[in-house]
């Protein structure tokens, strides 16, 4: 027989059918709970809530597992391209050689951006932060492709996701050559998808950038390492948005204004700013952990803890073996590697992380390979971003797919009971 799950209010017993994942994760399904009991749930921050039923990703918290349509990170981080693991998380299954061909022609046919968008870049400002230009150059895309803001059918939904996967990264590239009062670099038809990333960033008219294989690797494995994440805070946001039925477009331009907060992708400039502090200033590692131990200080120890892990977050143990290769290969000796390495030392034997399971996460070394890439501090959440894509398209395609009820949570309305209205001059 199902199991079911009881509750007893004011001696009233109701009865609630129980979902198991196929990975075991249990749920109780209270989408009758208000009609049955008058009553709903409270979940501040939704740590408890279920929003959703994916076939995406699966992460075990506890164990530190994390995998993508059945895939574990460490088999495709080793043997997986981020153009592959794209259309897997999208797509459900890996590609055939006729799909990757198919993917990759798009891909190059995707990569220009229309002229009329090119004035954009000037209107806004040579300081603007690259994400608040992603964002709304994603919405600029809608604007565009009036004959994809219905997705109907699997050859739409394609073509979209291509000119989304492409063209990110043509807009990114634009934006930093812009606020480096660099001329643009257009994509070029023969490199791969991250060659030609790093070309449109670091080509100058008078000298080709070379990319190493091994950086082209290690760019490949940073996207990989970030394809998707299950119901984090973007991809709800996403999810949230693309509920009401809203274009993809614009839903993932909605992950990118999520994903910008420091809790979230923001935290990976905030490692790396904290750990040129430390460098500079001298201060101790153990300085700036007994500060974030301090609820009083206002500050967190970024890079560390998560809402799912409570264990290492694989993505980090990833990264933190490539890092040190990657610094060998472009000969930088970065200090700033050694000073990440005392502080998760220090914190993981701190009677404070132990107890609460703080471990680093994908933040904290993500920021130093980017740096040993050569991109700068506030290109690091775009990056983040671009390597998320795939996980905010999947999540909006499966959303529509399985015509889902617009996301609308409910609340606990604690202000004031119904009053007279004052008028002004007895204010
Ligand atoms: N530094 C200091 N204390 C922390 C930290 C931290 N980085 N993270 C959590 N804590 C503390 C909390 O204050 C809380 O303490 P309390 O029990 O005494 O009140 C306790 O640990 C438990 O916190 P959680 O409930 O597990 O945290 P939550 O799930 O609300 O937040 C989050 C998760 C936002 C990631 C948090 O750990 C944090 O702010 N980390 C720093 C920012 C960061 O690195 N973000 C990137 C996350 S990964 C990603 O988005 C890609």
């Amino acid at each position: 027989m199902a199991e079911t799950a009881k509750l007893v209010i004011d001696g009233k017993t109701f009865e609630f059918p129980v979902i198991v994942g196929t990975e075991g994760e249990k749920a109780i399904d209270i989408r009758k709970l208000r009609d049955e009991t008058g009553y709903i749930t409270l979940d501040d921050g939704y740590g408890n809530t279920g929003s959703c039923q994916s076939k995406i990703t699966f992460i075990d918290g506890d164990k530190g597992i994390l995998r993508h349509r059945g895939y574990s990170i460490e088999d495709l981080a080793e043997h997986s391209t981020f153009i592959e693991t794209a259309w897997l998380v999208i797509h459900g299954e890996l590609p055939t050689p006729e799909q990757s061909k198919k993917f990759s022609v798009m891909l190059t046919e995707q990569a220009m951006l229309h002229t009329d968008t090119l004035h954009h870049f000037e209107g806004f400002g040579e300081h603007a932060p690259p994400m608040a230009i992603l964002s709304a150059m994603l919405n600029v895309m809608a604007c565009q492709h009036p004959e994809l803001l219905k997705i109907e059918n699997e050859d739409q939904l394609l073509l979209g996701s291509a000119k989304i996967i492409s063209k990110v990264r043509t807009i990114a590239a634009f934006a930093y050559r812009r606020s480096q009062g660099l001329p643009f670099n257009y994509p070029h038809p023969d490199y791969r998808y991250c060659h030609n990333f790093l070309h449109m960033m670091f080509s100058m008219p008078f000298k080709p950038y070379e990319v190493h294989p091994d950086v082209e690797r290690a760019l490949n494995l940073f996207l990989i390492l970030h394809a998707d994440h299950e119901q984090n805070c973007s991809t709800s946001t996403v999810r949230i948005v693309g509920s009401a039925r809203t274009n993809l477009f614009t839903s993932v331009s909605a992950g990118v204004c999520a994903l910008w907060g420091s809790l979230h992708g923001g935290a990976n400039v905030e490692v790396v700013q904290m750990l040129e502090d430390i460098h500079r200033t001298g201060k101790s590692p153990k300085e700036f952990i007994e500060r974030a131990k301090d609820k009083n200080s206002g500050h967190k120890l970024f890079g560390f803890g998560h809402r799912v892990y409570k264990n290492f977050d694989p993505r980090a143990k990833i990264l933190k073996n490539s890092v040190d290769k990657v610094l060998k290969v472009v000969g930088v000796n970065d200090r700033l590697l050694e000073i990440a390495l005392q502080m998760e030392e220090i914190a993981l034997k701190d009677p404070y992380f132990i107890e609460r399971k703080l471990y680093p996460n994908i933040d904290f070394y993500s920021g130093i390979l980017l740096r040993a890439l050569g991109l700068p501090l506030d290109m690091f959440t775009v990056m983040f971003s671009i390597g998320r894509m795939p996980g905010w398209i999947a999540n909006w395609k499966e959303l529509v797919e399985t015509a889902s009820r617009i996301n609308r949570p409910r609340q606990i309305y604690t202000g004031a009971n119904l009053r007279p209205y004052v008028a002004r001059d007895k204010r």
